[in-house]
């Protein structure tokens, strides 16, 4: 190593450290913890990219970095620069031996960091979620979450799909009237957060062929489930001569490619999180996922209610309700695809079967471990008729959805597509309770702060 080289060490991330084994480095960070033992300081420091421990004992360093790092608040931001060592003990791999630091912004002793490492509730974590995200759980689990969203556009992108990005302001509803947020478009008219690009989409598919739009979708919804937001991202593929067996496959492909990759290059943090990874290498060994016509799923469930298994009966012709969703998707190891619901409680643009036309070419795909639907999707209806008495009888403004049937007016084919909302991923994924903490700024029924 040249003299200059030595004098200004470089500057690493914590998660690049093996690149610098035995070499003084600079991190650029925060302090996490710390614990003194006598004549020794054990500082772990966090960077964003990971943490490390620190070893500082009182003859190795200056007194004044000693006392300095002895007093500093957590959270209170700093340089550090040390010499990277191996040591197969520590949870990264390497352990730093401190010579010298820089604080950069102490933290007062009078206002401490109100995030310790004891026990929070979930309602003061969420009140402080600005500062909770930097603890190595959340920032992991917004690691994970970075690339499910990467890996999932990167399906698209190569696999021949356009992006094409719709409006988030709508005149009209996608999927149901009373989960609308509605606001005054200027003079006299109503606009509507979307609820689903798809409307938007199947006319781009019309236009390019594979499409997909991937953004954030809103929902007026009064649910308090741990599997509803009301603000959420979601990445939705439409296709062009595709038809609903079409439209499983391509689901089933997608989900394996971003669990592949979640693995791929998370192990770490899927460990800090606390996942079990056995159960999602699952997901991704040769074997088809498991598919239930809903009429299948019905009888399933039947079972199960006379075997003492799930609580309630399921009433053929209901939706699934989440208790059995979770009961279902519990049942296999991979996720779960769900077909042919029956159409009269399904989305009005949905292509009814031909062999029953009282059932919907739809498909909702359920996680395993009990997640639940991650995946809904179906076929639409391709005839210029059929389309308007629907949008008639669920009472929607003909005049707002022209254009719409403009689009089975002018070279309609059979074409599909679905959405899977991220959040409801990531939970599943990183095995999480609640969708709360798998977006960085949860909205939900009782929350928009921070
Ligand atoms: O099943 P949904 O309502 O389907 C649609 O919106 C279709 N237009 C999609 C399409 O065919 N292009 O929603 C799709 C997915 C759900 O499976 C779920 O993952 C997620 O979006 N989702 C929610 N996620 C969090 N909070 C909510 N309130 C959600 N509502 C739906
Ligand atoms: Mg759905």
């Amino acid at each position: 190593m040249s003299e200059t080289a030595a004098a200004t060490p470089a500057v690493a991330t914590i998660a690049s450290l093996a690149a610098h084994e035995g070499q003084t480095v600079t991190l650029r960070g925060w302090l996490y913890n710390i614990r003194s033992s006598g004549k020794l300081l054990f500082p772990t420091f966090r960077d964003g990219t990971g943490t490390i421990q620190g070893i500082v004992p009182k003859a190795a360093v200056s007194e004044q970095v000693f006392e300095t790092l002895k007093s500093l608040q957590l959270e209170s931001s700093l340089t550090v620069t040390g010499k990277v060592r191996a040591d197969s003990r520590a949870p990264s791999g390497y352990e730093l031996d401190v010579e010298n630091i820089e604080v950069i912004s102490p933290v007062s002793a009078d206002d401490p960091f109100p995030i310790t490492l004891k026990e929070h509730g979930v309602d003061f974590l969420m009140e402080h979620r600005h500062l909770w995200l930097r603890t190595p759980r959340q920032s992991a689990i917004l690691r994970v979450r970075a690339t499910i969203m990467r890996a999932a556009s990167e399906y698209f992108d190569t696999n021949g799909f356009i992006r094409t990005d719709p409006p988030i302001l709508t005149p009209n509803a996608c999927e149901g009237t009373s989960e609308l947020f509605e606001m005054d478009y200027f003079d006299s008219d109503k606009a509507y957060l979307t609820q689903s690009g798809q409307l938007y989409i199947e006319a781009t598919a019309l236009a390019l062929g594979k499409v997909y739009s991937f953004g954030p979708t809103f929902r007026a919804e009064k649910s308090k489930t741990r599997r509803h937001l009301t603000e959420f991202w979601m990445i939705e593929p439409e296709v062009a001569y595709m038809d609903l067996e079409g439209d499983m496959q391509l689901a089933e492909q997608f989900l394996r490619h971003i669990v592949s990759r979640v693995l791929e290059l998370h192990r770490q943090d899927l460990k800090t999180i606390g996942r079990d990874t056995a159960k999602l290498e699952a997901i991704i060994i040769p074997g088809a996922f498991p598919r239930l016509s809903y009429d299948e799923a019905h009888a399933m469930l039947e079972e199960a209610y006379k075997a003492g298994k799930i609580e309630n009966p399921h009433k053929y012709g209901d939706d699934l309700g989440s208790p059995d969703e979770t009961y279902i998707s519990s049942q296999f190891d991979k996720p779960v695809m769900i077909h042919r619901y029956p159409a009269a409680i399904k989305a009005f643009y949905m292509q009814p079967d031909p062999k029953d036309p009282t059932k919907a070419l739809c498909v909702d795909v359920l996680a395993p471990e009990g997640y639940g639907e991650i995946i809904g999707g179906s076929q639409r209806v391709d005839s210029y008729d059929l389309l308007k008495q629907r949008i008639e009888e669920h009472d929607l403004p003909l005049a707002a959805f022209q254009w719409y049937l403009d689009l089975r007016k002018y070279g309609s084919v059979p074409h599909a597509g679905f959405g899977m909302g991220i959040e409801r991923a990531v939970a599943w994924i990183c095995s999480l309770d609640h969708v709360r903490e798998t977006i960085p700024f949860a909205r939900t029924l009782n929350r928009i702060y921070p």
